[in-house]
């Protein structure tokens, strides 16, 4: 089983979708296992978009992360991080391919709904960066044989 991490960005909350994006998470099968609204700060985002700080869009995507609570969620599924990603979509939501999340919620390439780790690897330091011990849980899941 693999785990990714999830974040619903400010434009989600504030659009009312928090339900609508999870709906279609967990239809998919995947499993909610850490989930928490969070104010994020300067010292997290400058960590989380490190790799991109030279980039022209940066001090916007900080003030934007910044504008308004974000969602956190840690999910599980078998291949979480490839399937997460595959139901994102583009970065661009007026590019992304309809029936992915922002393809069908989102018209612009900053304001694009959802942030998913890109790797495995990504995934493990994007969990402990926004979850503490004891915030994700495991629990049984009497679906599993069913569901795979
Ligand atoms: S890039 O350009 O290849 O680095 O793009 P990508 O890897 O898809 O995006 C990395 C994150 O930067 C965000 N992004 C932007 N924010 C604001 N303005 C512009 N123009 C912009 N382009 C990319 C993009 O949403 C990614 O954020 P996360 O949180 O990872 O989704």
């Amino acid at each position: 089983m693999e785990k990714t991490l999830i974040l619903l960005k400010p434009c989600t909350v504030q659009r009312r979708l928090i339900g609508e994006v999870i709906n279609r998470i967990e239809r998919k099968g995947l499993r909610i296992v850490g989930l928490k609204m969070m104010q994020l700060d300067d010292a997290i985002l400058n960590e989380h978009y490190a790799h991109l700080t030279e980039r022209p869009f940066f001090p916007w995507l900080v003030s934007s992360m910044k504008s308004a609570p974000v969602v956190a969620m840690c999910v599980e599924g078998n291949s979480a991080v490839t399937v997460v990603r595959n139901i994102v979509g583009a970065t661009n939501g007026r590019k992304a391919a309809p029936g992915t999340i922002r393809g069908d919620y989102s018209m612009s390439g900053q304001e694009n709904i959802i942030h998913a780790s890109d790797s495995i690897e990504s995934a493990e330091i994007e969990m402990k960066r926004f979850f503490r011990e004891g915030e994700i849980f495991e629990y049984p899941d009497p679906l599993h044989d069913f569901m795979y």
